[in-house]
């Protein structure tokens, strides 16, 4: 059982992500808990703001520290996480590996930015990862954080069926997944190949291995030298 508390200011944003296909069935299952946290209900303020203009000067607002604190300490109080991770573009790049690692996680908390960041001293003392999903900008740290619970839940043990097993992933072997095919065998004269016909399981593991193999060193050279 693994726990995902979401702080955010756009918990409508997460709900259909989480509500859907395999996420849904986690949850239904009792292997995955998601709970979506509302900053504004921290906000001390009258208009429920959780954002102030930016020391300094400067375009765009920053996300106050008191209410996350506030929100912080409060989930706190309930449980013990492994880690408090807010998602931002300059965080470390999301991969299998840190997924793997997360997956071994009881309770999570994921802190979804917005404006032009959060107050420094947020990152400082209450955050202990920061994790971005790619080296693009997005308005939000919300779909980073579907990302990041999506990559991690299906590695939990339970969530996917055998036939789906994440064991044979990309990248969990540090290779890219061999090509697949479907009925029919013979499309307009587009064919499968024969090898997956034979019904010889070692030709067609050690086709699928090969074929792993040079879309990796075609596509992706660098996974083959990464380290685990
Ligand atoms: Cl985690 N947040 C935002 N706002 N943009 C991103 C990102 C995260 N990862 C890549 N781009």
């Amino acid at each position: 059982m693994i726990r995902f508390d979401i702080i955010t200011v756009l918990p409508e944003l997460l709900e259909s992500p989480f509500n859907h296909s395999i996420l849904k069935r986690a949850q239904n299952k009792g292997l995955v808990e998601v709970n979506l946290v509302q900053l504004r209900d921290y906000s001390t303020s009258k208009h429920k703001s959780v954002d102030d203009y930016a020391y300094g000067g400067g375009a765009g607002m920053v996300m106050m520290i008191e209410p996350i604190s506030k929100c912080i300490e409060d989930l706190k109080s309930q449980r013990d996480y492994d880690e408090i991770i807010y998602l931002s573009p300059d965080g470390q790049l999301l991969d299998q590996k840190l997924s793997n690692k997360l997956s071994l996680s009881k309770n999570l908390i994921l802190l979804c930015g917005h404006y032009k960041g959060i107050d420094e001293r947020i990152r400082q003392h209450l955050i202990t990862r920061e994790v971005s999903i790619g080296d693009y900008v997005l308005s939000g740290g919300e779909l980073a954080a579907a990302v990041l619970c999506d990559s991690i839940i299906r590695l939990v043990p339970g969530v996917l069926s055998d036939e789906t097993s994440a064991l044979y992933d990309s990248f969990q072997d540090n290779l890219i997944a061999p090509p697949v095919y479907t009925r029919p065998a013979d499309f307009n004269g587009w064919k499968v190949p024969d090898v997956l016909l034979s019904g010889n399981e070692k030709f067609i593991n050690d086709w699928r291995h090969e074929q792993a193999l040079d879309r990796t060193k075609a596509r992706r050279p660098g996974l083959l030298d990464n380290d685990k």
